[in-house]
């Protein structure tokens, strides 16, 4: 039987602030609403802040997993992932900023090898820079999400990153225009599409705008796995229901929850024939 191993999906944009963060987080949220196993990689190196929103204490980061490995230290994976929840964990970015120019691209793969298996999905957030790290990640994605805003500069950047794509013939990238963002944007969804040449293959509408965000994080929630959020924005979670199908089609696979839970029920079995 095949090892089963995660589905690598990073979260990126063209430019700063377009909303990648907390969309990497919501669609954490749903996927653990549909009990996978979900490993978050904070790649936004210099600025990540997903152990603030999360109000995890992370004792390792991702450079001290990257420097252990490197320095024979490392013993377990398990000492540097957070525990958010039973299905969350999270590979927190550099406490001390300085650390980051010491976390090289070459490492990446050694961190999704030592992780891979144990996860369904690795939702990794980074920053909107095309340097050498983001650029080996994009690499050893199986899909690379682009998120957008209604903003003319990301729009023809975007533009450029789409016809980089067209020339290398790679097509694991989806892009997510985020209408749900304060300001009402001047392009419509129709010039979007033309400005970019490309279709937008999901949207999140603006009724998914959620007023009191920073509250949620302040108290360290997710929105999707808040009752509020799921009684009050359906339009939006269906949305972003949508993307996570595109991250994992649960109805395909079995999720490590189910296998676990599965291998349990053997084992459970197989006690009570020895002890027949
Ligand atoms: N659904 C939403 N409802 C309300 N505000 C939102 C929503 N999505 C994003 N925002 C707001 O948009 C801003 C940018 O979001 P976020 O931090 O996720 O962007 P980013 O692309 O990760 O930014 P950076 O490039 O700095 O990492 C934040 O202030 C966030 O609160
Ligand atoms: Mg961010």
């Amino acid at each position: 039987m095949a090892i089963k191993e995660a589905k690598v999906v990073t979260i990126t944009s063209v430019k700063g602030g377009t909303g990648k963060t907390v969309t990497t987080l919501n669609l954490a949220g749903i996927l653990e609403n549909r009990k996978l196993k979900v490993l978050i990689i904070d790649l936004d190196l210099y600025a990540g802040g997903i152990d603030l929103l999360l109000k995890l204490e992370p004792k390792r980061d991702l450079f001290n997993l990257i420097d252990d490995v490197n320095n024979n230290q490392f013993e377990s994976i398990d000492d540097y992932t957070c525990k958010y929840s039973e299905y969350i964990d999270v590979i927190t970015s550099p406490h001390d900023p300085r650390n980051a120019n010491k976390i090289y691209s070459k490492y990446l793969n050694l961190v999704l090898g030592k992780t891979k298996s144990r996860y369904d999905v690795i939702l990794v957030d980074t920053n909107h820079f095309m340097n050498d790290i983001n650029l080996v990640m994009f690499d050893a994605s199986d899909e690379i999400v682009y998120i957008i805003d209604n903003d003319l500069i990301g729009l023809k950047n975007m533009r450029t990153m789409v016809s980089i794509y067209t020339d290398m013939e790679k097509k694991n990238y989806k892009i997510i225009l985020n209408e749900a963002k304060k300001q009402k944007g001047y392009f419509t969804p129709y010039d979007i599409k033309h400005m970019i040449n490309n279709n937008i293959n999901y949207t999140i509408p603006s009724s998914f705008y959620i007023k009191n965000i920073e509250k949620y994080f302040l108290d360290g929630k997710i929105p999707t796995l808040d009752k509020r959020i799921k009684s009050y924005h359906k339009k939006g979670l269906a949305n972003l229901e949508k993307i996570a199908n595109l991250l994992y089609k649960v109805e395909k696979k079995e999720s490590k929850a189910q296998i676990e839970e599965q291998k349990k029920v053997e084992i459970q079995n197989m006690l009570n024939e020895t002890r027949k």
